[in-house]
């Protein structure tokens, strides 16, 4: 276990009430834990539900200080990155299940000038990355089936952030690593102790029945004793 992480928050905005995001944003901004706003894009084809798309996050764009990570869980991605680029976007990730050519995605989003970053469902192994890795400037490790919040973790998740940390530290790369879904209190030392540095969590914070306070709770678990 971890008394201090460099674990930073990416709030997913999923069950946000929608029409009062300023405010949602504001909060998130009063929290040094929060480090990212994670926005979770769905097209009803590679999840079955259906979010909001790239006129919402350009709308968004200026409303924060904080920079976006932008999780697309849509088919043929590279149809779509170029309008999730905005001043806040600092990564956009696509899902190595997605499309056919990852590579050429991962190169597409650089050359964008944003951060790029690959998503790995449940069941797809690490492996799926090794030829892309050294490109890659996030890994997220899905812990959850993506298409809802408020599922319950995956406990191998664990195994696969471990396994992304030693391919990481053994070829000398540097991306980040991340995990989403069914985040909690309860589980995110144990996520930042197996090397998770962005740690997304939706329900966890905003369906709290207070969010605010379920965020200075996080607050002082990832700043550590002495916080
Ligand atoms: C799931 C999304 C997640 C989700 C996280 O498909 O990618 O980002 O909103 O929500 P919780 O923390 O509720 O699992
Ligand atoms: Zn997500």
């Amino acid at each position: 276990m971890v008394e201090k992480t460099k674990a930073k928050l990416s709030p997913s905005i999923l069950t946000a009430d929608f029409a009062n995001l300023g405010e949602t944003f504001t909060m998130f901004e009063r929290h040094p834990s929060v480090g990212y706003i994670h926005l979770d894009i769905m097209d009803g084809a590679f999840v079955p539900n259906i979010s909001f798309g790239a006129t919402v996050v350009k709308s968004l764009a200026g409303k924060s200080k904080l920079p976006f990570d932008i999780h697309l869980m849509i088919n043929d991605p590279s149809r779509y990155v170029q309008g999730f680029v905005t001043e806040n976007t600092e990564y956009i990730v696509v899902h190595a299940e997605a499309g056919v050519h990852l590579d050429r995605t991962l190169r597409q989003i650089k050359s964008l000038g944003v951060k790029c970053g690959a998503a790995l469902n449940p069941a797809t192994p690490p492996e799926a990355l090794e030829y892309v890795l050294d490109i890659i400037d996030q890994v997220l490790v899905m812990s959850v089936n993506p298409g809802f919040g408020g599922q319950a973790f995956i406990g191998s998740s664990l195994k696969k952030l471990r396994t992304l940390a030693n391919m990481r530290e053994k070829r000398g790369l540097c991306f980040k690593l991340s995990v989403d879904g069914g985040i909690d209190r309860n589980n995110i030392l144990d996520v930042a102790d197996a090397g998770a540095e962005i740690v997304v969590a939706g329900s966890s914070i905003l369906n709290a029945a207070d969010p605010d306070a379920e965020l200075k709770a996080y607050d002082e678990l990832l700043g550590g004793i002495g916080a």
